[in-house]
């Protein structure tokens, strides 16, 4: 098999054990939709990503969506057509359940990100957006990158608001017993890592069920595939937010280390 196919399969076999985490976690958590979305309201949609980009009457496509939550959350706040895809067969699955029929122009897609032809989507959005824990998934960025260009509509936007890769190398809530500031890996690396790390991110357990696969991008690396993909880009901005929350033991020390970032790309 193509070694690229081989990610995505196994990222394919852990995200959809993943997803079965999330929804028991839900589940036993009692966890509302409407609850989630307000969650997710202040971040995305009432500060407009730090009032820098205005997703009204926007056509969206949203690149790894999990559960559509914040396409939903987005379309219900005056976007236009959102347009989610995601690897995961049982996230989607759910994203379909979660748009309710009342909400027209949402439409969700299963497939690899990396399979979806630059010509499916040609000129079709103003934004395309990346939110928490997206791009560490995505081997190639050049690639990646010059799919965007093709999808994003005359002066449409790539939009990220993403961990920062710093957050690859210090540690997060599930090492209780390391300092949150022991570098655990180094940040000059490449390739493929292998890893059993949980993916349960809504009921924290440490369930080590499937292997997964991700990709330590430098922040020199998304940048520069940006750019060499004739993108301008307008804003970079390094934020202290814990967008993923998982660096509660960071609080008491915020501003330290960047956590997060948004940077705003223009065709
Ligand atoms: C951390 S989650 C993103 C969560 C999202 N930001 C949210 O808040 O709902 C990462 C997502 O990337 C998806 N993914 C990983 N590799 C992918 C690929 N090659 N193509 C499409 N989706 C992929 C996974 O299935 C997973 O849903």
């Amino acid at each position: 098999m193509d070694k690229n196919k081989k990610y995505s399969e196994i990222n394919k076999e852990a995200w959809e054990y993943a997803t079965t985490l999330h929804q028991k976690a839900r589940q036993e958590k009692g966890i509302k939709l409407e609850y989630e979305m307000e969650k997710v309201f202040p971040e995305l949609v009432l500060t407009n990503l730090d009032n820098k980009v205005n997703f009204s009457k926007k056509k969206i496509l949203q690149i790894c969506c999990n559960n559509g939550l914040e396409l939903i959350a987005l379309k219900k706040n005056g976007a236009n057509l959102c347009v989610g895809v995601d690897i995961s067969s049982l996230s989607i699955e759910e994203a379909r359940i979660n748009t309710s029929e009342a909400i027209e122009e949402v439409k969700f897609y299963n497939c690899d990100i990396y399979d979806l032809q630059s010509v499916e989507f040609e000129g079709m959005f103003d934004i395309v957006l990346f939110t928490t824990g997206s791009l560490r998934w995505l081997h190639d960025l050049d690639l990646l990158f010059q799919k965007v260009f093709h999808w994003l509509a005359e002066d449409g936007q790539l939009v990220i608001y993403d961990m920062h890769p710093i957050t690859e190398i210090i540690n997060d809530d599930r090492q209780l017993q390391k300092s949150q500031f022991e570098i655990i890996r180094p940040y000059f690396f490449s390739g493929a890592q292998y890893s059993f790390n949980s993916l349960d991110y809504i009921g924290h357990t440490n369930d080590h069920g499937k292997q997964n696969c991700w990709f330590m991008h430098k922040t020199s690396d998304i940048v520069s595939a940006i750019i060499e993909n004739n993108f301008s880009i307008k804003m970079f901005k390094e934020l202290p937010n814990d967008i993923a929350g998982i660096y509660n033991k960071l609080d008491e020390h915020q501003g330290m280390v960047p956590l997060s970032y948004l940077l705003i790309g223009q065709k």
